[in-house]
């Protein structure tokens, strides 16, 4: 099911403008530089913030997103051309064979259920070739909390290789 922050056009619309600070992307384009990565598949890539910035370089960016607003967004968006647009998630995707699969900002939590969890996972490793990466990183602001109340003073993050994939649960 499609958060509605997420599928509703007026809100969807508001997205970009409310976090104008992406500076957590800065990551996942130098994991793309690290791995070569010359296919990416972008997974819950919501308004297109992050799959804009590598389809500028050069590289071949597929962008999959169940909320059919924030999509909008994106495809409106100037270079929105240079990708391929999904409208859905990864557990019905084209034969891909990506070098690397990204999911930016806060997607991971935003897929509820270990059903929905499993296919995304099942669903990213398909897409990708032998030996391609994952990178998943969740926010969490410098000075902002975490479940437990407690501050939290950096930024998390986790890349994961092919060869630690089975550690990632997709077996
Ligand atoms: C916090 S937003 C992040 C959007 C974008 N990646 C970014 O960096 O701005 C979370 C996104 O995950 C999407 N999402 C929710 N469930 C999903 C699923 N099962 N598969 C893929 N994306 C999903 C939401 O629709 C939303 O666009």
């Amino acid at each position: 099911m499609t958060d509605e922050s997420f599928g509703d056009p007026r809100l969807a619309a508001l997205y970009d403008p409310l976090d104008p600070d992406r500076g957590d992307l800065d990551a996942y384009l130098r994991m793309t530089e690290e791995f070569g990565a010359r296919r990416v598949l972008d997974i819950g890539c919501g308004t297109g913030v992050f799959a804009l910035l590598p389809a500028g370089r050069g590289i071949e960016v597929t962008g999959v997103e169940p909320a059919r607003a924030s999509l909008d967004v994106a495809r409106a968006k100037p270079g929105a051309a240079r990708v391929r647009w999904i409208d859905g998630d990864a557990t019905a995707l084209p034969e891909l064979a990506v070098d690397l699969v990204t999911m930016t900002a806060n997607v991971a939590q935003a897929i509820a259920g270990p059903d929905a969890w499993h296919g995304t996972l099942r669903g990213a490793r398909a897409a990708l070739r032998p030996g391609g990466g994952w990178c998943s990183r969740p926010v969490i602001r410098p000075g902002g909390r975490g479940r437990d109340g407690t501050a939290r003073s950096r930024t998390a993050g986790r890349t994961y290789p092919a060869s630690a994939r089975s550690r990632t649960g997709t077996g």
